[in-house]
């Protein structure tokens, strides 16, 4: 029988709806019908993601009978995330999921970019095979990440290896300043200047395709509030009249985690927004906070550290060539 693998089209809705109703068993807050809503309804683009600039579904059939889908959502700086793919139960151990997780790396190659990663529950045993079997290695592990019990292993696999002899550049995530005081507060428009001049500066250091549409959906996402099914996200920023010393953006993620990243500014606003950032999210229930240091910036690995954060990996060049990251994570 042939095998035909196509992009989705809404006849495929209550299948996939089914498939992935079963990924509750790993995330606490799943909802099947919400989370295919945000998956498919803007295939090509993720509204309101920052580092997302476009998603891709696939589904495979075989005589007319759909088997899997797979769902690849690329990054801003070339890397791809694969997640979720799922095959039909009926279906499985007869290699249909390496078969599309092989596909899902060619399709990455021919698009050219340098990396393909993942997240699974260190629980799914049969996912984390198809991984090991595609030579993904397991970078880092978050425990008690989106369910109690479960710790989230981040798979990855580099594509292109940067060519050598790269100039070495320091990264910091901090800047100098001479105001001595500042407030912390969410972000609000008058703060656009220094907030954009901020994040220009720095995160292209080790993030490429960083720009002004990149700033412009980081401030739609404020203004979506605390939904993470809508991408929601809240700046702080750290600020002197209208000199921006420091951001943060907190990132409520499904099964109650919330990321914390980036932080960017002076060393004492960013202890100050790391705080306030943790304090934030206790306050929308969130049991823990995770976030990404450039493996360069000791300082703010420091920081990090000095506040309780522990380190749980790094990741290999996520968002730009040789620009490894630093995992941390805080039970709050
Ligand atoms: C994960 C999944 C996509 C794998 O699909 P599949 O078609 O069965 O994959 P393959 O047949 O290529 O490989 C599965 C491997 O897991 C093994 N496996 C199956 N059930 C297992 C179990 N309960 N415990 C341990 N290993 C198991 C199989 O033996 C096989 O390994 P092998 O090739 O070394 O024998 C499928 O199980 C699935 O849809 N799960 C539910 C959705 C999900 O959890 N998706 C991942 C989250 S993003």
């Amino acid at each position: 029988m042939e095998r035909e693998i196509r992009p989705y089209q809404s006849e495929d809705y209550d299948k996939l709806k089914s498939w992935l109703s079963e990924l509750g068993r790993f995330y606490d807050g799943h909802e099947a019908g919400r989370f295919i809503d945000q998956l498919v309804n803007k295939e090509q683009e993720d509204e309101f993601g920052y580092f997302t600039t476009a998603k891709e579904v696939y589904v495979v059939s075989e005589g007319g009978q759909e088997l899997e889908s797979i769902v690849l959502n690329y990054k801003r700086g070339g890397s791809v995330k694969v997640g979720p793919f799922v095959v039909d139960p009926d279906a499985r151990g007869k290699g249909l999921g390496t078969y599309l997780l092989q596909f899902a790396e060619e399709r990455a190659r021919e698009k050219g970019r340098r990396k393909i990663y993942a997240t699974t529950s260190h629980l799914n045993e049969p996912v984390n095979k198809v991984f090991t079997k595609c030579g993904f290695k397991v970078e880092a592990q978050f425990p008690d990440q989106y369910k109690k019990g479960s710790v989230e292993l981040i798979w990855g696999k580099v594509l292109l290896q940067p060519e050598a002899a790269a100039e070495f550049t320091e990264i910091t995530t901090t800047i100098e300043s001479n105001a001595a005081e500042f407030k912390v507060q969410p972000y609000s428009p008058a703060f656009y200047t220094g907030f954009r001049e901020l994040i220009l500066n720095k995160l292209p250091m080790w993030h490429d395709e960083i720009n002004d549409e990149f700033v412009l959906r980081t401030i739609i996402g404020h203004l979506q509030g605390v939904d993470f099914e809508k991408k929601g996200k809240v700046i702080l920023v750290a600020n002197s009249g209208n000199e921006v010393l420091g951001c943060s953006i907190v990132v409520p993620k499904r099964g109650g985690p919330a990321k914390l990243y980036p932080v960017l500014g002076t060393e004492s606003a960013q202890a100050e927004l790391i705080q306030q950032s943790n304090k934030l999210a206790r306050h929308i229930g969130s049991h823990k906070v995770y976030t990404f240091a450039p493996i360069e910036d000791r300082k703010q690995q420091q920081v990090l550290e000095s506040m309780g954060f522990t380190q749980r990996g790094v990741i290999a060049e996520p968002y730009k060539p040789r620009r490894d990251l630093t995992c941390y994570d805080k039970f709050l």
